[in-house]
């Protein structure tokens, strides 16, 4: 598919800027950045974005999406683990529900965001950041960041070219497969954290259709997971 790309060499975030120039460029819009001062993650969290040692990018998203913003996330997921495989020849797994793990390590994160009008989305903005080529980390996350060695050009429209053609087939729900594949928070003890509460302890029994998390709790109820993180216990 065509799409408009935008590049700029520093931003606060380009989910943020994207967001403001929403309603003026059309669906597809890329934004990419070569720096954030103040990239955004999920749960409120900030995005280390160096210069020139990471891929930030956001796609405007119009059209097409349905009515379930987990489903994008999860099909990007699946686009960046594609290109980062055809890029590398390496195998990435994702932990649910948006982690990318290359060597044991976080290597990319995905932050999808819908806006409203009244009850209905109007369009959302899919944010990716990818750590390519790092030379060190801050200590609070050295021991989980983990970097991509690899041209960042040649990834990043690696990364648009797979999200595209994975997109056409949204409804089809089909990546959900190969996502099921490579997750690595199924099948196995998890402790579940949600923002303000205390983690829970869980069995991950699947992903279902819409990509959430189905979980069995020591007591035997069966619950479904829509949103927070997980901790996979080894
Ligand atoms: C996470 O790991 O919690 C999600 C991180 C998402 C980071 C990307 S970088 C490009 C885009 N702009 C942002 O401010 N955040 C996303």
């Amino acid at each position: 598919m065509e799409y408009n790309i935008i590049r700029k060499k520093s931003v606060t975030s380009t989910n943020t800027l994207l967001k403001e120039l929403a309603r003026d460029v059309p669906h597809g819009t890329v934004l990419c950045a070569d720096s954030q001062s103040r990239g955004r993650g999920r749960m409120g969290r900030s995005f280390y974005s160096p210069d020139k040692e990471g891929i930030y990018m956001s796609i405007l998203l119009k059209e097409g999406f349905g009515n379930n913003p987990t489903l994008v996330t999860t099909l990007t997921a699946v686009s960046v683990m594609k290109a980062i495989s055809n890029l590398t020849g390496k195998e990435p797994f994702v932990k649910w529900v948006n982690d990318i793990i290359l060597d044991g390590k976080k290597v990319c994160g995905i932050l999808t965001e819908g806006a409203f009008n009244g009850k209905e989305l109007e369009y959302m903005i899919v944010g990716i950041g990818v750590n390519v080529g790092n030379s060190s980390f801050p200590d609070e996350i050295k021991d989980i960041a983990g970097s991509i060695n690899c041209d960042k050009e040649l990834l990043l429209e690696e990364i648009i070219r797979c999200f595209f053609e994975e997109y056409k087939n949204l409804s089809s729900g089909e990546y959900l497969d190969f996502y099921r594949k490579r997750c690595i928070s199924l099948d196995r003890p998890i402790k579940i954290i949600s923002p303000g509460k205390e983690p829970v302890e869980a069995f991950s029994q699947g992903i279902d259709d819409n990509a959430n998390l189905i979980v069995k709790y020591p007591d035997g109820r069966v619950d479904t997971v829509f949103s927070g993180e997980v901790k996979t216990c080894l």
